[in-house]
């Protein structure tokens, strides 16, 4: 696919991605599951959003144990999602519409049914063996004291050879050993398939653990790790670093591709150690997710730590990239707002929107899915049921998408694999399309003032004063243009600074392009002020 005349434009800097859980997207053929074709049959919706570029979860062939993550061949295409020419269409029909297609690469394990495992698993001296981390030890004691957080146990005993072998996630998802090169081939082979293909970029799943100590040591112990996790020999060992920038070179063979890796951190949103794996910028991955903004306690003032911080660690030529939820944590979770989950939607997709760096939209957030209660029977993510009822699993973020107010939200006419939320009939694609003051329409307003102001991708970001602590207050610049944005993070009005000559050009909650002699903010609400009216 060839980029716009402006050589400058970068697709994956320029645009918008959407994250889409293929399985609860659009099911084409009423088995209750979101397949391939379902995401061809809605491309015109998310071409009307305005996004650049989707993430697909992965389709290969698996046992979906783990819905997926669990990869037993990855150039084949899981049936329940449909066939290589579904895929090939969509590539195709994607392109059309000027849309680039980014898959989700599993590097750190394979299925335990993937034929290198078979294999590996039959002898000690099966050429496969070193593929997987095998260790002897006695049948009591595990080869040291690494953990999952998928189960007990992170070393399964196998009776066939006596020996254990490692899985950072479950048993059914045996680690890779990277340290053995013939591994590096195979998979870097398989990426060649879906590049040559025409797959525009690669989602890296847990990336930082894709190579483990080589005397497989313990970590700091247990008592420690309670207290302060410090997995330093089972993740983050330098070599991963050096595999990256060769999967970067293999890319950058190709013309206009990109990688964007998921850096696993306990606890999560370490800004610090998502920026190593960019390293300089221009060598490693494109972008790193920085899951901070995710945990961050609904204020002003974290808001404005973790943003600083954040692009404070970015490497100069680094690029970084924003992320509000996804298929692992939770959706819109500010709890004490949950009455007014419309306007903190807005909020947050306006922050997203004209923050420094390449917004990712989970999909659903575009109309302000929620976490949904799945009653235990039933639960599909195993950890969900393990853990019942302290921690719920992943499902709650993971259910079908609100098409319309028809049965089962129009995603199927057949029982999805996972429940709707019951409120769909409340809010839905259909019904947010006709309301102009709908979660839905504020996106799509956003992306279109995001594309139409270069500042926004160009210009730099930086905190301006605020007339209140809990209003988030930044600029974009970029030569004589600025603009400023306003978050009001309280339910209460609050005013704001006097901006004399400004205009709204975007509000969460008022009429655009209003000019005001003084401002006061509503609660919750938001606004970009600019010295222009909207273009
Ligand atoms: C991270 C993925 O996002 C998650 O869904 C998966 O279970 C683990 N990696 C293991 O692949």
């Amino acid at each position: 696919m060839k980029d716009k005349k402006d050589n400058t434009y970068i697709w994956w800097k320029h645009g918008v991605i959407y994250h889409l859980y293929i399985r609860s997207f659009f099911d084409s053929n009423n088995d209750g599951i979101g397949d391939l074709n379902g995401v061809t049959e809605k491309l015109d919706y998310l071409k009307e959003l305005g996004v650049d570029a989707i993430w697909l979860s992965p389709f290969f062939k698996s046992p979906q144990v783990d819905f997926g993550y669990d990869v037993s061949n990855y150039i084949k295409i899981h049936p329940e999602y449909g066939t290589i020419d579904d895929f090939k269409t969509l590539i195709k029909e994607a392109h059309k519409r000027g849309i680039r297609i980014i898959i989700d690469m599993i590097l750190n394990h394979t299925s335990n049914q993937h034929d290198w495992f078979v294999e590996s698993r039959s002898s000690k001296d099966n050429p496969k063996r070193d593929w997987y981390i095998w260790q002897k030890s006695d049948k009591k004691n595990p080869p040291n004291n690494w953990r999952t957080p998928f189960g007990k146990k992170a070393w399964e005993y196998d009776k066939n050879t006596n020996e254990y072998y490692f899985h950072s996630f479950f048993k059914e998802q045996p680690d890779l050993n990277w340290r053995n090169p013939n591994v590096e081939k195979a998979l870097f082979q398989d990426i060649r398939y879906w590049l040559d293909l025409g797959v525009d970029g690669l989602r890296l799943d847990v990336i930082n653990l894709i190579v483990k100590d080589k005397k497989l040591r313990d970590n700091p112990s247990f008592l420690n790790q309670i207290i302060k996790p410090d997995e330093v020999y089972s993740r983050d060992r330098p070599t991963s670093i050096k595999i990256i920038k060769s999967l970067r070179q293999l890319l950058d063979t190709y013309e206009n591709r990109m990688c964007v890796g998921e850096i696993y951190a306990l606890p999560p949103g370490n800004s610090k150690l998502v920026a190593k794996y960019m390293d300089k910028g221009d060598n490693a991955l494109n972008m790193a997710f920085d899951f901070s903004l995710i945990f961050a306690r609904w204020s002003a003032n974290k808001y404005r730590k973790v943003l600083t911080t954040g692009y404070q660690n970015i490497p100069i030529k680094g690029w970084p990239c924003t992320v509000l939820s996804n298929h692992d944590l939770n959706r819109n979770k500010a709890k004490p707002l949950f009455a007014n989950h419309a306007k903190v939607a807005k909020l947050k997709a306006l922050l997203s929107m004209t923050l420094y760096g390449t917004p990712f939209i989970y999909y659903g957030e575009e109309i302000g899915m929620k976490n949904v209660k799945v009653p235990y029977n039933k639960l599909k993510d195993r950890i969900g049921k393990m853990y019942w009822p302290f921690y719920t699993g992943r499902d709650k973020s993971r259910t079908p998408l609100h098409w319309n107010s028809s049965a089962h939200a129009g995603f199927s006419n057949n029982m999805p694999w996972l429940p709707v939320d019951r409120e769909y009939k409340k809010y839905n694609i259909d019904q947010q399309s006709s309301d102009k003051n709908s979660i839905l329409n504020a996106y799509r307003e956003l992306i279109r003032i995001r594309k139409t102001y270069k500042v926004f991708n160009k210009g730099r970001w930086s905190l301006v004063s605020s007339a209140s602590k809990h209003i988030l207050a930044y600029e974009r610049k970029r030569k004589d243009k600025q603009l400023i944005i306003l978050l009001n993070f309280s339910r209460l009005p609050k005013q704001t600074h006097q901006y004399k000559d400004y205009h709204i050009l975007f509000s969460t909650s008022r009429d655009n392009n209003q000019s005001h002699k003084s401002l006061k903010l509503a609660g919750l609400e938001g606004v970009i002020l600019s010295k222009d009216k909207l273009i």
